[in-house]
């Protein structure tokens, strides 16, 4: 099949290539999936898991990618609740092969039906965005209408989804970003806009929830501004900085078949709406990733037309 592949750390987004590799096989409790849609975020080529297994051997050339959306087309020994010809979409494992190829093997747990009205390529565009947005806000944060919400980044990939979701449970929605953001995310559902280059975030006061993307010192200008019994849910690692009177928790995304199926509905009925910068083949897909000007918005690869 074809795929692409990384071999080397340092070589970054441009040591990928694109080539022929085995067609995976499910495994026990696995499906086997025709991608049609690939994600892929580009902080993946620093992780080691990318490099190496969970044992820490080398697995190069390793295929990246883990979110998609396609087809079931085999099913692993024991494997249950999703059938051979079932369209899906999910988050693949961090320590295997991805899904920036024409089939990946992957648990059947991570996967979740994508109903037949949500596009391959919106179904790629979603796992990663919308189980972060949804797991930061909902699990980690608990969110509750009436309180308000600082979100860093809202007009990025997770800050929107972050700031859709936070408007639709009723809460205040105080958008981040810079100047040019404003209206995106104010379009998006955020209440305020504060753009982090010219305004004091000081000026915000005080919030419930602060949803941060960033760390470092916004993370900890944004700890001083939460509430006593208030939460900072950060994903840029553990936090330098914590509420004087509240809880500061960081976590990784995970996959999780419930909440794809929320995040689905929500795609469904107009309630959500993600954000896709460009759409290339497998064949173009190393050229879509080092890309000559800026792109705004993800970039998905549809791996079948
Ligand atoms: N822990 C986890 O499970 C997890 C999950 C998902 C993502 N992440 C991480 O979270 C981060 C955000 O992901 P994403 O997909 O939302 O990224 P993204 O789509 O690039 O969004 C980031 C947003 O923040 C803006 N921004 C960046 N630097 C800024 C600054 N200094 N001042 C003001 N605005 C700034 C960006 O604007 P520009 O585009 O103009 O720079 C963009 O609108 C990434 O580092 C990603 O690796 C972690």
């Amino acid at each position: 099949m074809k795929a692409i592949v990384v071999t080397d750390q340092a070589a970054g987004l441009a040591g990928m290539t694109l080539a022929e590799r085995p067609r995976p096989a499910a495994a026990g409790n696995d499906v086997l999936v025709e991608v049609h849609a690939s994600g892929f975020t580009t902080g993946e080529l620093e992780w080691d898991p990318t490099w190496v297994d969970r044992l820490g051997r080398d697995r190069t050339p390793s295929i990246p990618g883990h979110e998609l959306a396609g087809v079931v087309s085999a099913l692993g020994y024991g494997t249950t609740g999703l059938s051979v010809g079932q369209r899906v979409f999910g988050l693949t494992d961090w320590t295997r092969d991805g899904t920036l190829a024409e089939y990946v093997a992957v648990e059947a747990r991570n996967l979740a039906p994508l109903p037949g009205d949500v596009d391959f390529t919106v179904g790629a565009s979603l796992p990663i965005s919308g189980l972060t947005a949804w797991q930061g806000l909902f699990v980690h944060g608990r969110v509750q209408a009436g309180q308000s919400v600082l979100v860093h980044g809202a007009a990025g990939g997770v800050g929107s989804v972050v700031t859709q979701l936070a408007r639709e449970a009723g809460a205040h929605v105080i958008g981040t970003g810079r100047a040019a953001d404003r209206q995106t995310a104010l379009d998006f559902g955020a209440h305020e806009f504060v753009d982090l280059q010219s305004d004091s975030l000081d000026e915000v006061g005080g919030v419930d929830l602060v949803f941060d993307i960033f760390g470092g010192e916004i993370l900890k200008r944004s700890a001083g501004l939460i509430r006593a019994g208030g939460t900072l849910v950060t994903i840029a690692g553990p936090p330098e900085a914590r509420p004087a009177d509240g809880l500061a928790i960081d976590f990784v995304v995970e996959a999780d078949r419930a909440q794809l199926s929320e995040i689905a509905q929500r795609v469904r009925d107009g309630r959500l709406r993600t954000l896709i910068g460009t759409t290339a083949t497998l064949d173009d897909a190393v050229a879509a990733f080092n890309p000559t000007e800026r792109v705004k918005g993800k970039t998905v690869i549809r791996v079948r037309p």
